[in-house]
């Protein structure tokens, strides 16, 4: 096993000595520019964390698979932004924004290739199976991404629709860089499939606290607008349980749909909105889901023939965040 400060130290590494292409630079500054303002890394740290736990030194492919699904991660941030027009993320303009849309598309192309070639690096004894896992995953997320622009202009999204939707764009991810981390590791194929479970309850429990916290977060510490979901018409967790419980599914959704066009109508509609939330109670639904995730995710590792106390630790960290 490997300690957590440990661990941390390595990702502050792996991302410290991290190289792209420097030419021409308005590909590749927008690459340089996401990782410089750093992230969770959760993904990473998750990876190693999973590695950690069946071997006393990381091998050394596993930094170089680490990287790649941050930098995979970092990609899909840089499109989504565009897609849901955030001005902000991690505190500072998107890539979009700050460049323009058409270097947001590009950047994010070379710096999908760039997670391709990092992760090429995977270790012979699992490479075939990293590779096609990794390349599963990076599809499913796609298509989680579909879904979540579909159901913006639906309103009859059911709980198990959303449900499947973040399954793909967030959870699949996160079950991939643990199972990752323990496939590098040689761990044997049934602890790298309880690892690929706990990840991806562990990540239903992260998108939905992603939901909770862009309704009900402190904008400077999550980095990204409050109310954006509400703004976009997004089917987040919140609406869906408020779809759920309320008995006028016509005056939510009439506040749901009012004009955003001004600074001023956003604002209002943002409170509009939540107003249904706060009465419905769904933001206390939201932390008891979320709980309900993260112990699904623990129980999935509960018969690993190893101490799984840095999973415990992990998952408390990430259900307790506020970024
Ligand atoms: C944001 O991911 C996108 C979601 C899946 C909710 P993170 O919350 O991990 O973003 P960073 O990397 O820490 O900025
Ligand atoms: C993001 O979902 C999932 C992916 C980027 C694949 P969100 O759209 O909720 O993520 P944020 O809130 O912009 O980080
Ligand atoms: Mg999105
Ligand atoms: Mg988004
Ligand atoms: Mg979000």
């Amino acid at each position: 096993m490997i300690d957590a400060k440990l661990i941390s130290a390595e990702v502050e590494k792996i991302f410290a000595s991290i190289e792209f292409t420097k030419e021409p630079a308005g590909l590749y500054d927008p690459l340089r520019y996401m990782i410089s303002i750093g992230g969770k890394r959760i993904r990473p740290t998750l990876c190693l964390t999973a590695c950690g736990l069946f071997c006393d030194t990381l091998p050394a492919e596993v930094r170089d698979c680490a990287a790649a699904l941050e930098v995979f991660h970092t990609f899909t941030l840089i499109h989504d932004d565009i897609m849901d027009r955030s001005p902000l993320r991690r505190g500072v303009p998107t890539v979009w924004t700050k460049w323009n849309e058409d270097t947001a598309i590009l950047s994010g192309d070379v710096m999908l290739i760039d997670a391709y070639t990092r992760i090429a690096k995977a270790p012979s004894h699992c490479h075939s199976e990293v590779m096609s896992l990794f390349s599963k995953t990076a599809a499913e997320v796609c298509e989680g991404q579909q879904f979540d622009m579909e159901f913006e202009s639906r309103s009859d999204v059911t709980m198990a629709e959303y449900e499947r939707m973040i399954g793909l764009k967030t959870a699949v991810l996160i079950a991939c860089s643990a199972k990752i981390g323990a496939l590098v590791a040689g761990a044997p194929a049934d602890a790298c499939d309880a690892l690929y479970r706990y990840g991806y309850q562990l990540g239903m429990a992260f998108q939905i606290a992603d939901d909770y916290l862009d309704a009900y977060g402190d904008e400077k510490v999550f980095g990204k607008p409050i109310g954006g979901d509400i703004i976009n018409g997004k089917k987040s967790w919140l609406t869906i349980r408020a779809l759920e419980k309320t008995d006028s599914v016509s005056a939510f959704m009439d506040a749901f749909n009012r004009d955003a066009s001004t600074p001023e109508a956003r604002q209002a509609k943002i409170s509009a909105v939540k107003l249904f939330y706060d009465t419905l109670g769904v933001a206390d639904d939201a932390r008891a889901e979320i709980r309900r995730y993260s112990d699904l995710a623990l129980e999935a590792v509960k018969d690993l023939p190893c101490d799984i106390e840095p999973l415990r630790q992990f998952s408390e960290k990430l259900i307790g965040r506020a970024k």
